[in-house]
């Protein structure tokens, strides 16, 4: 009985240990890549933790040995004074370690590799160009660890970064110069949205990926599995120059739209007392070819890549001697609708700023970001002090940090009227005018504290339309100044 006992033990243990190695080789084989991700902004290291969720075997690399440090401990308050996404420090907690691994070591992780992602940081330059100085650095410095490898399997070098058209042509020249061998280059360009981009990163609308070779389509295959014959996300495969195209048409056409609603619904809404403009949306929007994203009118679109973007494909395609008019406009409309408002206030008000206290809501370019990259809040700012106001009363519930190194005292001495308050309440308080300039939800009930806070005349600059009462609001006596219509003042005799 023993020896029964004995061999069905050895037989079950022989045969599962067969079955399980069999199984995890192809598993390594079939889902499992190494993937460095070059770059720890917050593209790339949404990148980096959404891939390790799929159980690849995930390299974060950066050269800032903070960021690493912070990374690395998988606390929420170190990750998200460098990144913060709703999500984001979840998946790096339970992935660290395990199928993530953060490095500023290039030469330590570059053995083995499958596929390197670089995302990385593409500022523009004063002429509109995308400057591309930390770009080819981090490329040379990936094909110099890649010349030096002794493991010689094929390698896909991906553009995640927004990149001019011909940039993965350039990465190909910067590898062959250092004599990589077995490599392909490949663009995948990114289309997440601050504040959503973990959910986007998992469920993308679509995943472009532009190569040259088969051997480099199927690697990424590999990568994006989960994508590849998805019922609802579309996986294109095309041309690099293609893939690199879409990304700026994309944006562009974005940031077009929401200037269509700025410089066209919101000027009849401006013009013509009689005409709601967000009835028109609704009416307009109805058409189901006709996107809700976008039709809310604002003091203007910001962000890292809009303004960005459209600067550089204007600069590409003067480059290829084409006619630019309608996406210069575009981004004109979007310049001039920061200010506009600032402007209207003087003629359409009759508000006088010089030595007023203005109290400013909302610094960062959106709701739920600390990011003030491009924010319209720098240019109303601007504006506010170039029209000699005295002070600045400036309240965000997550920027207020980055906007204390953006108003730099040392940058502009004018900049040393901006105060800061820790709510909207604080900064409401004793001042003589308002301007919103973000869409922050919190917004939305401020109407009540101007009424507790501040008593008329006062004036409401609402470049986000996010008084839902204004009507009462002006019927009290407070003057209401908002994107998309016709100033509201009080009538004297009402009052
Ligand atoms: C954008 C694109 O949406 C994304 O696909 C791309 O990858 C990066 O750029 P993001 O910069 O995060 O993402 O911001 P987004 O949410 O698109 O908003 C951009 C600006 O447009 C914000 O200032 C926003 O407030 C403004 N906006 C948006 C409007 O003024 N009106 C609208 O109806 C929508």
């Amino acid at each position: 009985m023993f020896t029964v006992t004995f061999m069905f033990t050895v037989t079950f243990t022989f045969m599962f240990t067969v079955t399980f190695t069999v199984t995890f080789m192809f598993t390594k084989k079939g889902c499992c890549m190494k993937i460095i991700v070059a770059g720890t902004g917050y593209v790339g290291l949404v990148h980096a933790a959404v891939c390790s969720e799929y159980g690849h075997e995930v390299y974060a690399y950066d050269n800032d040995h903070r960021k690493i440090e912070a990374f690395s401990s998988g606390e929420a308050e170190e990750i998200e004074q460098y990144v913060n996404e709703p999500g984001l420090a979840n998946i790096i907690r339970e992935t660290v370690g395990k199928y993530l691994f953060f490095s500023s070591d290039l030469n330590g992780i570059i053995e083995g590799v499958d596929a390197i992602f670089l995302s990385l940081p593409t500022p523009p330059n004063l002429n509109g160009s995308t400057n591309l100085v930390f770009y080819d650095a981090a490329a040379a410095d990936i094909a110099q660890a890649l010349a030096g490898r002794e493991d010689e399997r094929r390698v896909v070098l991906v553009n995640k970064s927004t990149v001019p058209i011909g940039t993965a042509r350039h990465l190909q020249e910067i590898m062959n110069a250092h004599e990589v061998a077995n490599f392909g280059v490949a663009s995948n360009p990114e289309f997440l949205a601050e504040g959503t981009a973990v959910n986007d990163a998992r469920k993308p609308d679509r995943v472009v990926v532009g190569c040259d070779h088969d051997a480099d389509f199927n690697i990424l295959r590999r990568v994006y599995s989960q994508f590849v014959n998805h019922v609802r996300i579309k996986y294109i495969e095309t041309t690099p120059e293609t893939a690199e195209a879409i990304k700026y048409v994309a944006n562009t056409m974005l940031l077009t739209y929401i200037s269509f609603w700025n410089g066209v619904g919101a000027k009849i809404g401006e013009s013509f007392p009689n005409v709601r403009i967000d009835d028109l949306r609704l009416g307009v929007t109805a058409d189901e070819r006709i996107s809700t994203w976008g039709s809310f009118v604002s003091n203007g679109a910001g962000g890292s890549c809009f303004g960005k973007d459209i600067a550089s494909l204007i600069y590409q395609l003067r480059g290829a001697n084409v006619n630019t008019k309608m996406l210069e406009a575009s981004y004109e409309v979007n310049e001039y609708q920061k200010v506009y408002l600032v402007e209207r206030a003087i003629t359409e008000a009759q508000f006088k700023f010089n030595n007023k206290t203005i109290a400013v809501l909302g610094l960062a370019f959106k709701k739920r970001t600390n990011d003030m990259r491009d924010a319209s809040s720098i240019k109303v700012i601007e504006s506010l002090l170039g029209k000699g106001v005295a002070k600045i009363k400036a309240y965000d519930p997550l920027a207020i940090e980055n906007a204390k190194q953006v108003f730099a005292p040392s940058q502009n001495i004018l900049f040393e009227k901006i105060k800061y308050h820790p709510t909207a309440r604080a900064a409401v308080e004793g001042s003589d005018a308002l301007f919103i300039s973000s869409d922050c939800e919190e917004f939305r009930g401020i109407s009540r504290t101007i009424e507790e806070m501040v008593s008329p005349p006062y004036l409401v600059m609402d470049g986000r339309r996010m008084i839902p009462d204004f009507e009462d609001l002006a019927a009290k006596g407070y003057d209401y100044l908002a994107v998309g219509s016709v100033v509201m003042r009080p009538d004297p005799q009402s009052l």
